[in-house]
């Protein structure tokens, strides 16, 4: 039987700002049932559609993206904040829910050509999607589509990225 997700997922009212209901997914990762029924339900979404790559974006986005890519038999590929990655980068500004801050992925992580799925606990305006999108298209990557644990649609992010010409899917709204 399939668990309810939004039934793990917890609600923090104004965090980590007033008037912003933070949706907690240390819940959902802390429960057995749930945190394996997501990582089988991101990765049968793609499976048998040859993806080389999966990119997560840090933190979230590892602790999702790397199950999946074992289990779809790709590579990981970190995409991470400013200044933790030791070899050459491009650097992506961009605008989060609360603030701004910069992605950076190293040059050599993707091969031209390279069928990537990218892959993130959530998204909200998209702002962190769409930057981890420029780094990977900057790299020559094909992606192949972006998918989410939850997605917030009326912060729009999924319609921005889909606005972008990629697939995007999510498990919860
Ligand atoms: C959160 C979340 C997504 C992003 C979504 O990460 O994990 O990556 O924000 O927001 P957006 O669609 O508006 O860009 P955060 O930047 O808080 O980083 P963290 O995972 O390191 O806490
Ligand atoms: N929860 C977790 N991460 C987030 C959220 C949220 O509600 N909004 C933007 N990033």
């Amino acid at each position: 039987m399939s668990l309810d997700l939004s039934s793990v997922i917890r609600t923090i009212p104004d965090y980590p700002k007033p008037g912003i209901m933070f949706r907690d997914v240390t819940t959902l990762m802390g429960h057995p049932q749930a945190f394996s029924q997501v990582i089988g339900d991101l990765m049968a979404g793609y499976a048998g559609r040859s993806i080389d790559k999966v990119a997560g974006m840090e933190a979230r986005g590892f602790i999702f993206g790397a199950p999946v890519a074992e289990r779809l038999t790709a590579g990981f590929v970190p995409i991470r904040k400013k200044g933790k990655l030791p070899h050459k980068v491009a650097s992506e500004t961009y605008q989060l829910e609360y603030g701004e801050d910069v992605l950076e992925m190293h040059l050599d992580a993707v091969e031209p050509g390279e069928r990537v799925l990218i892959i993130d606990d959530l998204i909200a305006t998209g702002g962190t999607a769409e930057a981890a999108i420029r780094l990977l298209e900057k790299a020559g990557a094909e992606i192949i589509a972006a998918a989410f644990v939850i997605d917030l649609p009326e912060l729009g992010g999924a319609d921005r990225i889909r606005r972008m010409g990629i697939e995007v899917s999510s498990l919860v709204s």
